[in-house]
């Protein structure tokens, strides 16, 4: 099976969960979105209003603010696999529970097998926690370090940052960041980003060697 179809069949067996009792109360659930080729995996904390009700993550205001962010690192929504630790909406966007957390993380594990990203990115207290627990977001946020094999950083989450000027601050120059870290992850994992196809009339004419095309 693809990376698609697994993340396919996975936002399939997401939108039939009855593992927890978020099922009961969930308009429509949230398995994720994104390309399955994606180098960047972004992960929140569980659907909010708008998001149980269009069945997509990130759609509400954090969710604009989060397109803001990608925009920082040179990003687009659509180049990157946006998910959440819990998949269904806690009521009254209340904390989720540990059992709804762990009936879930498995759908996440599964994803992040699927995907197998350069980078994941936590937005918030619960996915960090996932990662990099007792980890305080004031100490560790922007920075990358690799947690069993895989390269995490830890962020605030957008909707804590966009009411508070100094913390908008910080998150937007966190993202910043990001291209330069993802340099660095490639290089670290071996592997190239994505091909550059550069035009044959752009090559340089004198000497078409020094262009390092991978
Ligand atoms: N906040 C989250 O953590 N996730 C969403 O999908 C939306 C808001």
């Amino acid at each position: 099976m693809s990376a698609e179809e697994t993340l396919q069949q996975i936002a399939s067996e997401v939108s039939a969960c009855t593992q927890c009792s978020l099922h009961t109360t969930r308009n429509k659930s949230v398995p994720g979105e994104g390309p399955a080729n994606a180098e960047i995996m972004l992960i929140g904390e569980g659907p909010g209003h708008n998001e149980n009700e269009q069945g997509r993550p990130f759609v509400g205001a954090a969710g604009n603010f989060l397109n803001e962010l990608l925009a920082q690192a040179g990003l687009k929504r659509e180049d990157v696999w946006i998910g959440n630790v819990v998949k269904c909406r806690p009521p009254g966007n209340r904390d989720p529970l540990p059992e709804e957390l762990s009936a879930c993380d498995k759908h996440l594990e599964r994803q992040m097998a699927a995907l197998n990203p350069k980078i994941i990115i936590t937005l918030g207290r619960f996915s960090m926690a996932k990662f990099v627990p007792g980890a305080k977001i004031s100490q560790v946020h922007g920075q990358m370090r690799k947690v069993n094999g895989r390269f995490v950083i830890p962020m605030f989450h957008p909707a804590a940052a966009l009411h508070q000027p100094q913390l908008k601050t910080t998150i937007l120059a966190d993202f910043g960041k990001l291209p330069d870290l993802l340099d660095v992850a490639r290089r670290e994992l071996g592997q190239p980003g994505p091909a550059v196809v550069v035009p044959k009339e752009e090559l340089p004419k004198d000497d078409p060697k020094q262009l390092k095309l991978f």
